[in-house]
């Protein structure tokens, strides 16, 4: 039985019809970027959320970039983040010209540690950018006295930092709320903060001919807006599929690897297990045409393009475990039973538990 890694498709298909009329709706507006549509989307994506405001962007990376800008933060700044995520995390850092500072994780949540950030803290940090990691919501970090600002790429619905300064998100397709396409948004409750970063993602304009920052053309266009506002009605429903595969995953595993413990507000973005066998189990799902994925190998700390920051190999004995021994199994909302089962049995088949 072919499986995937992810199954976009599958989580759409149901709504083509309603996709398809709001594409038909847009269509006859002739409005493609910006308009209701869009406005409508921000409006009902904060309502969502708990925020007060949010602004929608081309991307999860812009988004990270649009946020900084407005804070200022530039060069000769530091931020925190981890060195276990999606280079885009540490790349809008650079972007800005600030200086990436990398802090360990937690082996169990894969998530930022509190007490390794507390250690990284200098009088340049400016800002602590916790990634929620495959949907695991991390600590919150607001009693630094630092601003907070949540890399959620991951992790639409698992719950934001109360503290934090704004939230970023990305719609790309894979995502656990998705466009078919490219998108972003951030989430902030400042409304002058607000203001900035919708002025910076259209080329610093509040009106039109007057230009008072230097700034980004990061839009999200009215068709993507259209599609999201549907899925966002699906999101919390597509999320708890999420988690009963997950817990489903866990039980059918029974120990064999290490499974991820459940907390609240987990959106299983990934359901990553652990193991040090993790390449044999590799081979093995690939060997029966199961997709997977092996994440941030290497990490960011040893990417060439951050060689300048001057990391080795060792620096972070955590992360760097965790990206030999992480696998993730193949999960959406809508995975069947019948295909869980199926990459188990590929998993205790390889481990020898049962034999073929
Ligand atoms: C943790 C994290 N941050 C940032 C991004 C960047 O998002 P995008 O691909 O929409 O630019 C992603 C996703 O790709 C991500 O997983």
């Amino acid at each position: 039985m072919t499986i995937p890694h992810v199954d976009v498709k599958a989580q759409y298909a149901p709504l083509i019809p309603e996709l398809q009329e709001a594409f038909a709706r847009t269509l006859e507006t002739g409005r493609f970027i910006f308009g209701p549509e869009v406005e409508a989307f921000e409006r009902e994506a904060a309502a969502h959320l708990g925020t007060q405001d949010s602004v929608s962007c081309a991307n999860g990376t812009d988004a990270l970039v649009l946020v900084m800008d407005a804070m200022e933060i530039g060069p000769g700044d530091e931020v925190i983040c981890p060195t276990f995520t999606f280079y885009a995390t540490a790349e809008s850092i650079a972007r800005r010209g600030a200086t990436p500072v990398f802090a360990e994780i937690d082996p169990v949540t894969l998530n930022l540690d509190p007490a390794d950030v507390e250690r990284r803290i200098t009088d340049r940090t400016k800002a602590i950018m916790p990634v929620h990691l495959f949907g695991r919501p991390a600590p919150d970090f607001g009693g630094f006295g630092l601003p907070v600002i949540e890399d959620a790429a991951q992790a639409f619905g698992a719950g934001g930092i109360a503290t934090s300064v704004a939230s970023t998100f990305s719609f790309f397709p894979t995502k656990n709320l998705f466009a078919l396409g490219d998108g972003g948004l951030i989430a902030v409750n400042d409304p002058e903060l607000a203001q900035r970063i919708r002025m910076l993602r259209f080329h610093g304009s509040a009106a039109k001919k007057e230009f008072l920052y230097v700034g980004y053309n990061s839009r999200l266009d009215a068709m993507q807006a259209s599609f999201l506002r549907i899925f966002l009605r699906h999101v919390d429903d597509w999320n708890q599929q999420r988690r009963e595969a997950a817990a489903r995953y866990t039980e059918l595993l029974d120990g064999l690897v290490e499974t991820p413990v459940d907390e609240a507000g987990h959106v299983y973005h990934m359901y990553c297990v652990r193991s040090p066998e993790r390449d044999r189990l590799a081979a093995a799902l690939k060997e029966a045409d199961i997709g997977f994925a092996v994440y941030y190998q290497p990490p960011l700390h040893l990417q060439p393009a951050l060689r300048y920051l001057g990391y080795s190999e060792g620096d972070f004995p955590e992360t760097e475990k965790a990206s030999r021994e992480n696998l993730c199994l193949p999960l959406w909302a809508g995975i069947t039973e019948e295909q869980q089962a199926e990459v188990v049995s590929v998993l205790k088949r390889a481990s020898g538990l049962v034999r073929s």
